[in-house]
């Protein structure tokens, strides 16, 4: 039987007006309430002596100009009220690198630190005790506090992805004043990739002529619903690069530039096709996309992933990056380079003669043992010239350079590797740091898949578990990677990543024992009316109705948990009855097909959350996993598989499914009793772009029966396109067999290695299921 059940809940949430006073974000490391209220007007005076003070000085007033057109003057020593003191501590080591104390009393302010850093971070931390005020004033009142204040790590960063798309100058510098606002020290600036050279290089023009554009770009997520054939692409001068530079170091972050090799390199392939084992070799596009324009020679890549085309390891590619870098390290006075090191495919170094006589020639195990002597070879040239090389975590593959620092990105394997070797590492783990993965369940727009909501960022802590004291002190810190595929514009950028940038402030800059989620909840309404106030867009995913669906402790189907912020009371309406009722608890849902729904007011914005449950036997049942799925895919745990939930989003939410990397699915679904069943269907998700395969076998024990028996269904499946307007390909695999059974077993052969000329080929494939029915 089929049945709709329909829930309506609603709630008016009136933005909570955000409590003046003391809101700042990253919490410092002690604060204390003062008495009293500092009044800035036209007339305060800004007390500084020494260079930095007067760089500070000169910084506040540039901030202040902008809030209230003031310009106020800088003396040498001021009067007995009505200033702003840069001081300097009495003992030079009093105030830590980086620290400050910030003191407001009715008379003054005083800002301390020992370096021009400290200061500007105590300036922050003042421009966030001011009123948020929709229209500029001629008195600011600031409450009297004293703060104490440094940060728990060195490196802070936050990295932006300008090839996939291209941002202008304008937004660089805004996106940098995030960084400063929240005290970030670092802004890793992903400059070339397969889609888009973009950094002016002298002696190579066609880098940035041909290389920066490409004559067009896939429609919507990957493989695309076509390609929109419209030519896209910039740059940035070398000129617009020393002006980046330099703005952002006057707000204390130093600017790592990220130039790709030896993967990733399709551009620089279009540009300069003696760069690649092949030049004579057309470009190939991505298995399943559609192309736009010329499609003869080498091409500047129209849509995601990864490409064989990778650069050759010879004189003429090392030549031509050295020279790249030469102009790089003029631009960017960093320690380190960025020098990628990641998904570099190994076909075209297999098929290579030129690099088979290589690896023989330089006694060289295999491939990586070939992108070991690329990255290695680099880091000589580099480290020759005083700078150093940071790399993606697969240049620990073959042997990890000398004096290159790890970027640990697929998870923290490759950091906590890194770090036993005592190389310094910084964390950048998928799950929770990359900022391109969905903070909502309810996500709308399109999103590379994930699930990275604002809570799991916070809870973040850089330094795992798994490392000692002494090795833990090669962890610098953390960085939140923002990929921007499928971020065309700098209102989507801001959108993903605020608020969570507020809440990696926190993870980076507070000590564990002062970070408290609740407190920094507290301060979401103040922060929130910032961003209103600046024009700064950001999620509200925070606020959506958190509903759940846990097991009917009976295991009598699922229960639907609702909560609401602030413990709103909540509204149920069943089957759009003529009367509501308030919310009491969760909502028994156990038999047929459910469609609930559920609508909520918050800050005047109606949003709506609906939910499909299919009731089967096998739903709410106890349930074993064999197999424990990747961290990164890890659904709410083996119920996933049996919580009524059939997924009809795909990769826009993964959070409803359970993926395994490389490795099988295994679980055991206990009915409870002896049942009879007819039928078993687990079901599979289909997405080659994002590396994950139906199953090569799917098995199915029932156990005990009268004896216990298997059933056994080989692939290849075929790709069911459950939804047209998305080319959602699931295959929900029926398994038929009349038996009495209690126990049932299923186990799903991952697809193993993905085949050549495919997203990722070489790499283990993702196998992923949200539910198993059982009838
Ligand atoms: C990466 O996300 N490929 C570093």
């Amino acid at each position: 039987m089929k049945k709709a059940l329909v829930i309506v809940i609603s709630f008016a949430f009136l933005a909570a007006k955000a409590q003046q006073g003391i809101n700042i974000i990253p919490q410092p490391k002690e604060i204390k309430a003062g008495i009293g209220i500092f009044k800035l007007d036209n007339k305060t005076v800004l007390v500084a002596g020494n260079k930095e003070s007067m760089d500070a000085a000169a910084m506040l007033n540039e901030y202040l100009h902008q809030l209230t057109g003031f310009n106020l003057p800088v003396n040498e020593s001021g009067g007995d009220e009505n200033k702003i003191v840069f001081a300097k501590p009495k003992l030079a080591n009093e105030i830590e690198k980086e620290g400050y104390r910030l003191e407001v009393t009715s008379n003054k302010i005083e800002i301390s630190a020992s370096t021009a850093a400290g200061y500007f971070y105590g300036i922050q931390s003042l421009l966030q005790l001011m009123p948020i005020n929709e229209n500029k004033v001629n008195t600011i009142s600031i409450p009297g506090v004293s703060i104490n204040d440094a940060p728990r790590f060195g490196y802070r960063g936050m990295h932006l992805d300008v090839s996939r798309h291209f941002f202008p100058v304008s937004f660089i510098k805004k996106y940098i004043d995030y960084l400063a606002t929240y005290k970030f020290n670092t802004f890793h600036w992903h400059l070339t990739d397969d889609q888009g050279w973009r950094i002016e290089i002298k002696k190579y023009p066609l880098l940035t002529q041909v290389g920066g554009y490409r004559n067009g770009t896939i429609i919507g997520r990957y493989p695309g619903k076509g390609n929109d054939g419209i030519r896209y692409g910039g740059f940035y001068t070398q000129e617009e690069i020393k002006d980046i530079v330099g703005y952002a170091a006057k707000r204390h972050i130093t600017i790592i530039p990220e130039i790709e090799m030896p993967g990733h390199a399709s551009a620089a392939i279009a540009a300069y096709p003696q760069l690649s084992c092949f030049p004579q070799e057309a470009t190939k596009k991505a298995k399943g996309t559609a192309w736009a324009g010329d499609s003869k020679g080498k091409q500047v890549q129209q849509a995601w992933g990864i490409f064989e085309d990778v650069f050759v390891p010879t004189d003429y590619t090392f030549n031509f990056l050295e020279n790249v870098l030469d102009e790089v390290m003029q631009l960017f006075p960093s320690t380190y380079i960025h020098i990628g090191g990641d998904e570099c495919p190994k076909e075209s170094w297999k098929r290579s003669k030129f690099c088979q006589q290589l690896i023989k020639e330089k006694k060289l195990k295999d491939e990586h043992e070939l992108q070991s002597y690329f990255i290695q070879r680099i880091e000589k040239y580099l480290n020759k010239k005083g700078r150093k090389i940071i790399g993606w975590d697969e240049i620990l593959e073959g042997g990890l350079a000398p004096n290159a620092a790890v970027m640990s990105w697929r998870g923290e394997a490759g950091g906590i590797e890194a770090a036993k070797q005592q190389h310094y590492v910084i964390m950048t783990p998928g799950n929770p740091l990359y900022f391109d993965h969905s903070q909502s369940k309810n996500e709308d727009s399109v999103t590379i898949g994930g699930y990275n909501p604002i809570e799991k960022v916070y809870a973040y802590y850089p330094v795992p578990k798994e490392l000692n004291n002494a090795d833990s002190s090669y962890v610098m810190g953390a960085q939140a990677n923002v990929w921007t595929e499928y971020m065309k514009n700098s209102d989507k950028v801001e959108y993903m990543v605020f608020p969570r940038i507020a809440a990696l402030s926190e993870v980076l800059w507070t000590n564990k024992g002062t970070k408290n989620y609740a407190a920094f909840q507290q301060k979401l309404p103040a922060l929130f009316q910032r961003l209103d106030q600046q024009k700064i867009n950001y999620s509200k995913a925070v606020y959506d109705l958190k509903a759940t669906v846990i097991p009917d402790p009976g295991f009598n189907g699922v229960l639907w948990k609702l909560e609401a912020t602030n413990d709103i009371p909540l509204l149920i309406n069943l089957n759009n009855a003529d009367s509501a009722w308030a919310y009491h608890g969760p909502v028994p849902i156990n038999t047929g097909v459910h469609l609930a729904k559920a609508s909520y007011t918050v800050n005047g914005k109606t949003i709506m959350l609906s939910q499909k449950f299919s009731i089967n036997k096998a739903t709410g049942k106890k349930i074993t996993l064999v197999n424990e799925p990747s961290a990164t895919y890890p659904g709410n745990g083996a119920f996933t598989l049996v919580d009524g939930i059939h997924n009809e989003k795909g990769m826009s939410k993964t959070s409803e499914f359970l993926g395994f990397k490389g490795t099988d699915m295994d679980v055991i679904i206990d009915l409870g009793k002896e049942m009879k069943i007819s039928t078993v269907i687990p079901h599979f998700l289909q997405h080659p772009g994002s590396w994950i395969y139906y199953p090569s076998q799917v098995k199915v024990s029932y156990i005990p029966g009268t004896a216990t028996q298997e059933e056994i269904k080989n692939g290849s499946f075929p790709a069911t396109v459950v939804n047209a307007a998305t080319g959602l390909q699931k295959n929900n695999i029926k398994i038929n067999k009349e038996i009495t059974c209690r126990y049932v077993r299923v186990q799903a052969k991952n697809y193993g290695v993905i085949p050549n000329g495919n997203a990722g080929s070489g790499n283990k494939a993702w196998l992923f299921s949200d539910e198993i029915e059982i009838l």
